[in-house]
């Protein structure tokens, strides 16, 4: 199985997959927890590249090409070896973050991106994909509350709310378009209820 977990920034993706991968141990299921950017060693460097706030003047294009060569390194590393050898893999972000991101809010052509994502993943596709929903204001306050000395945030966490706001309606968009996939969670609930839900949508996948 692969699943993917995909959010705006403070939706709650760590501690639901840390919660999600304590259950996979639980009932015997050999995982992999990863992700993008940096889910490879080539893929932090990228990642570095991408989050830098110095990096003020990366256009648009460049910052699409670095997201589709952390994923094509990814996948072939990491995701696809796995799933080969018959493990879960669990990826915090995938091609949905780039098709939102990238595509909605930074307004790359459509046709674009999904020609580099098929690419990048060599058709691979997650089985299922959590959206951890919640409003952009309550992302932003539980990212502030979590590190509320970190002056100097990163290229994203810099980016005004609207911006937020866009991604998050961007990602609902798409989990309509996709419902076969997508599973939406509401994350303004309870940190041991979301982790419920979650199981609840996965247990007919667990043996
Ligand atoms: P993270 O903080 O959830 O690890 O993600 C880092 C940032 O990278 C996040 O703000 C979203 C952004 N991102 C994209 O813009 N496009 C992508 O394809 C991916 C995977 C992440």
């Amino acid at each position: 199985m692969f699943i993917t977990f995909e959010g705006i920034d403070g939706c709650g993706k760590s501690t639901q997959i840390s919660l999600f991968e304590a259950t996979l141990r639980e009932k015997g299921i050999s995982s992999v927890i990863t992700r993008e950017p940096g889910g490879t060693k080539i893929g932090q460097a990228i990642r570095k590249i991408l989050l830098d706030l110095d990096d003020t003047h990366m256009v648009p294009l460049a910052e699409l090409f670095l997201y589709a060569a952390d994923r094509a390194q990814h996948v072939r590393e990491v995701i696809n070896p796995a799933l080969e050898a018959g493990k879960w893999v669990i990826s915090d972000r995938y091609v949905d973050a780039t098709t939102v991101y990238q595509g909605v809010v930074l307004g790359h052509h459509e046709e674009l991106i999904e020609q580099i994502n098929r690419e990048a993943t060599l058709g691979c596709r997650p089985d299922i994909t959590f959206l951890l929903d919640c409003p952009a204001e309550v992302g932003l306050e539980r990212r502030a509350k979590r590190d509320p000395h970190n002056k100097r945030k990163d290229r994203f966490e810099r980016k005004t709310l609207d911006f937020h706001i866009k991604i998050r309606y961007g990602y609902l968009a798409l989990a309509n378009k996709h419902k076969d996939r997508f599973r939406i969670i509401d994350s303004t609930l309870p940190e041991d209820l979301v982790a419920r839900k979650i199981r609840e949508a996965i247990s007919p996948y667990l043996p």
